[in-house]
């Protein structure tokens, strides 16, 4: 295994020290801030979390193998722990070490909705081209971003970081932190409209990810219909980048045409500034396809072999919670396993999705969108036309939610609760055979109890 963390360079990247007298050789093979999913050979950084001090774990972790601690809290005599300032300093200084150390392409993407599936698009595409690191899940905040730096081995091709955001301000560190040579922006939509004001203010912020970029040797990849285009326009000027508008028009320099979509996926043809041809992306629905032309455009902006890359983007399936669909009740039912989370724009491309891939009726199971603030009455009762055309039964729960439900036409409604554990019977009750069915709301409106509960079953007669 790939040595990442020498004695010396952990005391270099940290600002650290071993204990004086300790001699003993370091050489972690992976980074971990968690003893549940530790490896042995895993540098443990002892963070505090809101609801935990990583230094409590220090013990297990040595014991399970870790090859040292990063640790600002006395937390034993053992010579394998660094003492440090700060944990979390440490963890963004061994980030920067290894961004330096790295020479492969970086690639960093943002958006209201559609990091995760571009940077899984991009893991697809890049992976069949050399080797890939990647962030875990969702890592995208002030943590998960420097933990999957400090993760890169130095000799990968490629490096996919995913940025994101919930509050003004950011944006602009972790793209310094990452220094991506191409970024790509997936949406400017309104989620986090609460705590951000505007989509405007929204568009400025996902803006700041292109002053990542190294200047005058970048690539930015935005959608040409984004929100706040000018904002885009003029930090890739600062920047001296090359800014590509993502679309479906001839003007755009990354065009998508021909689009094909069914319920496995979307076919279409791609044109790039210097490589066209057929690309094909399986995940149903047209925002997978727009993501699919964003993640080859960025592939292909990190000089990936394009032959490689679409046949690489072929092995991409969408993940729990986000598209994957599933027969349940007893293969009587199709299940649009959308409950990871939800914003106005990912609600709407759900109905979409659900209008798409049914054959028989449509059923939306809708929970509350969060965060969206004083705009939460207005984004949910906006969200009436896609339910109409997408919906012929529908089913909500949340205060939120009841604004919509109330202003369904009485044939479309199903039920309201005012959670989801009330609604999940319901739902059940109300399906039948040939029936498909989306299940969408925000984490905190807990639509994973629905899915659960059409699940039942089939869990008890065990894998399909
Ligand atoms: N381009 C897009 N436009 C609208 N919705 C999208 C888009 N891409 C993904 N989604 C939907 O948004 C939700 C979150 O997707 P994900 O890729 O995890 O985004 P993020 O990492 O930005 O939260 C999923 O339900 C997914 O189907
Ligand atoms: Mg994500």
């Amino acid at each position: 295994m790939t040595v990442l963390w020498s004695r010396a360079d952990l005391e270099a990247a940290t600002s650290g020290r071993f204990p004086p007298s300790s001699a003993v050789a370091i050489a972690g093979t992976g980074v971990s801030i968690d003893t549940r999913t530790l490896q042995p050979g895993d540098v443990f950084i002892a963070l505090i979390g809101e609801n935990s001090n990583g230094h409590a774990h220090a013990a297990a972790a040595l014991a399970a193998g870790a090859a040292a601690v990063v640790a600002h809290e006395s937390c034993g005599d053992d010579p394998r722990i660094l003492m440090v300032d700060d944990t979390l300093a440490a963890m963004q200084g061994m980030a920067r070490f290894a961004r330096a150390r790295f020479a492969g392409h970086m690639l960093a993407v943002t958006g209201s909705v559609g990091k995760t599936s571009v940077k899984d698009m991009l893991h697809a595409a890049l992976s069949a081209c050399g080797p890939t690191h990647c962030a875990v899940a969702s890592y995208n905040n002030h943590w998960g971003v420097p933990l999957t730096l400090a993760r890169l081995p130095a000799a990968s091709a490629y490096c996919v970081c995913e940025i994101g955001m919930n509050h003004a301000g950011e944006i602009h560190p972790l793209a310094a932190m990452v220094r991506p040579d191409v970024a790509v922006v997936t949406t400017v939509a309104s989620s986090h409209l609460g705590l951000m004001g505007s989509r405007d203010a929204i568009a400025r912020e996902k803006a700041e990810i292109l002053l990542g970029l190294p200047q005058g040797n970048g690539t930015g990849i935005v959608p040409a219909d984004v929100t706040g285009a000018e904002y885009f326009r003029r930090i890739a000027e600062l920047m001296k980048a090359r800014l590509l508008w993502a679309g479906h028009t001839p003007d755009c320099a990354v065009q998508a045409t021909d689009v094909i979509s069914d319920t496995q996926g979307s076919g279409f043809y791609l044109h790039l500034p210097e490589w066209q041809g057929v690309a094909r992306v399986n995940a149903p629905g047209r925002h997978m396809a727009d993501n699919a032309l964003l993640a080859l455009a960025a592939a292909h902006a990190a000089g990936a072999d394009m032959g490689r890359a679409v046949a690489g983007l072929a092995t991409f399936r969408p993940g729990a919670g986000r598209g994957a669909i599933a027969k349940v009740m007893h293969d009587n039912v199709a299940l649009l396993d959308e409950s990871y989370n939800a914003s106005p724009a990912s609600v709407r491309a759900a109905l979409d999705l659900l209008g798409l891939v049914a054959t028989g009726r449509r059923i939306a199971v809708l929970g509350d969108m969060l965060e969206l603030g004083a705009f939460a009455r207005h984004e949910h009762a906006s969200l009436l036309p896609a339910v109409r055309a997408n919906a012929d039964a529908v089913f909500c729960c949340g205060p939120n939610m009841k604004i919509l439900f109330d202003s369904l036409p009485p044939a479309l409604r199903g039920a309201w609760t005012p959670d989801s554990s009330t609604l999940a019977p319901l739902v059940r009750t109300a399906l039948r055979a040939g029936d498909t069915v989306m299940i969408k709301g925000s984490l905190g409106s807990r639509m994973r109890h629905v899915v659960a509960a059409l699940k039942a079953d089939d869990a008890r007669v065990g894998p399909a």
